[in-house]
């Protein structure tokens, strides 16, 4: 079944097909979305035909996705996505909530969300024989390709801004991949990137840039669906809740747009499908210093002015997010708003998070520091059942991590010093 049918851009609406183009519209540069023949994807599976299958990686979802099954199995390419949702009963409770959930993205191969992404592009990689997968990156997406190609041997080369924090540089030089720091910004580095690819023939993997990011990125909706179809019933039963309640809401740090968008065409695919009842609401987080989507939204337009970012959560410091318009349709498309959070508010909602048992990095905090807000403001009310992403590993960033929590102390191997110090 060919599924895939060809691509839409997003600002113009031109149509083309699967082998017209590669990354963006060839007439205004607009992200181009996948398109599929939603008749034969329903004509064919039931959503129990998906929700029955034994495989709990984000290849579940194949028969939504426009690629076909990587070869070989096992790999953590192939067991990449099925994350866990926890529950945070006392984190609710603090900020006035009925129920608080949290899907963990840290738990992914490489530690990030950004595996999604980069499993479907190196399986994109492998049908059209790319000898080589390229991408600017912060750390987490070039961790992400670097893991997912070093899984079945593809070439890969990574772009980051020589401030990438030393974890994530770790990772992408143990994944065998080549590693080039660049003396600038991400920003710069994806304007390398895409010069680059385009003088030596290099596939391009750039995060709102490749068609196929949010594609991967989609399937943590497709799997928020499976989850809350299965919760809900429950959930209403704890809560008493009315037949009227708000939908599910789910927060997502938001830096160049792509993780948001992608999560937007998720539940929109499943919408088309006729298989989601309710559309949930996305609420995007930023950083103050790394705003220009938040502004946009806020702001009422299309049109993202880039800032000078500045955050301590790196992953998400953009200055023109490339991924910016769908990511603003995101949001006011489902009823969600956008939340800015400050460096001091991500720290302290790493330290908040902890206390569940959750170790995320400033990116991945963010949400949850965004859902601080939006209680306190009234966002969101005691009632709404909610969900936060976290999107990355604490372990990506310990220097970060140490700022939000006092040091310990250090004391002589004795007993007294333990009896001074309690
Ligand atoms: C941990 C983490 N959270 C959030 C994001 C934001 O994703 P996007 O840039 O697609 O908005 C990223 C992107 O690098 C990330 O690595
Ligand atoms: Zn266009």
């Amino acid at each position: 079944m060919h599924k895939f049918v060809g691509y839409r851009c997003s600002l113009c609406g031109e149509q083309y097909s699967p082998t017209e183009v590669t990354y963006t519209c060839s007439k205004d540069g607009g992200n181009l979305d996948v398109v599929l023949d939603y008749d034969s994807i329903r004509n064919k599976y039931k959503p129990e035909d998906i929700l029955s299958r034994s495989d709990p990686s984000l290849w579940r979802f194949l028969p939504l996705l426009p690629v076909q099954e990587p070869s070989g199995t096992g790999t953590p390419l192939h067991i990449a996505g099925g994350t866990p949702v926890y529950a945070l009963p006392r984190l609710a409770a603090k900020l006035g909530l009925k129920s608080l959930w949290l899907k963990d993205e840290s738990r992914n191969p490489t530690a990030s969300f950004k595996d999604r992404a980069s499993a479907i592009v190196v399986s994109r990689a492998q049908e059209i024989k790319a000898e080589v997968v390229v991408t600017a990156s912060t750390g987490n997406a070039g961790a992400a390709l670097a893991g997912m190609s070093a899984a079945i041997g593809q070439k890969a080369i990574i772009f980051a801004p020589k401030s990438a924090p030393q974890a994530k540089v770790a990772q992408l030089l143990v994944f065998g991949a080549k590693v080039i720091l660049v003396d600038g910004t991400y920003d710069d580095a994806f304007d390398l990137t895409v010069k680059a690819a385009d003088e030596f023939g290099w596939y391009c993997r750039n995060t709102g840039y490749n068609p196929f990011t949010a594609e991967g990125k989609k399937t943590a909706a497709l799997e928020i669906w499976e989850w809350w179809e299965d919760a809900h019933e429950k959930w209403h039963e704890q809560v008493g809740a009315s037949e009227d309640h708000a939908p599910l809401t789910v927060f997502v740090s938001v830096g160049d747009g792509n993780i948001i968008s992608g999560i937007h065409k998720g539940f929109k695919d499943l919408y088309q499908l006729g298989w989601l009842p309710d559309m949930p609401r996305i609420i995007g987080v930023q950083a103050e210093g790394s705003a220009a989507i938040s502004n946009a939204f806020h702001e009422e337009t299309e049109t993202i002015v880039p800032v000078s970012a500045k955050t301590i959560a790196d992953s998400i410091s953009v200055d023109l997010p490339r991924d910016g318009v769908r990511a603003v349709r995101a949001t006011k498309e489902t009823g969600g708003t956008y939340v800015n959070v400050s460096d001091k508010e991500i720290l302290q909602a790493i330290a908040e998070l902890g206390t569940q048992g959750v170790f995320a990095e400033p990116a991945g905090a963010t949400a949850y520091a965004g859902l601080v807000k939006a209680a306190h403001s009234g966002v969101v009310g005691s009632e709404d059942p909610i969900l936060v992403l976290n999107t990355g590993s604490g372990l990506k960033d310990v220097r970060a991590a140490m700022q939000a929590v006092p040091s310990a102390p250090i004391i002589e191997p004795t007993l007294d010093a333990v009896k001074r110090l309690l």
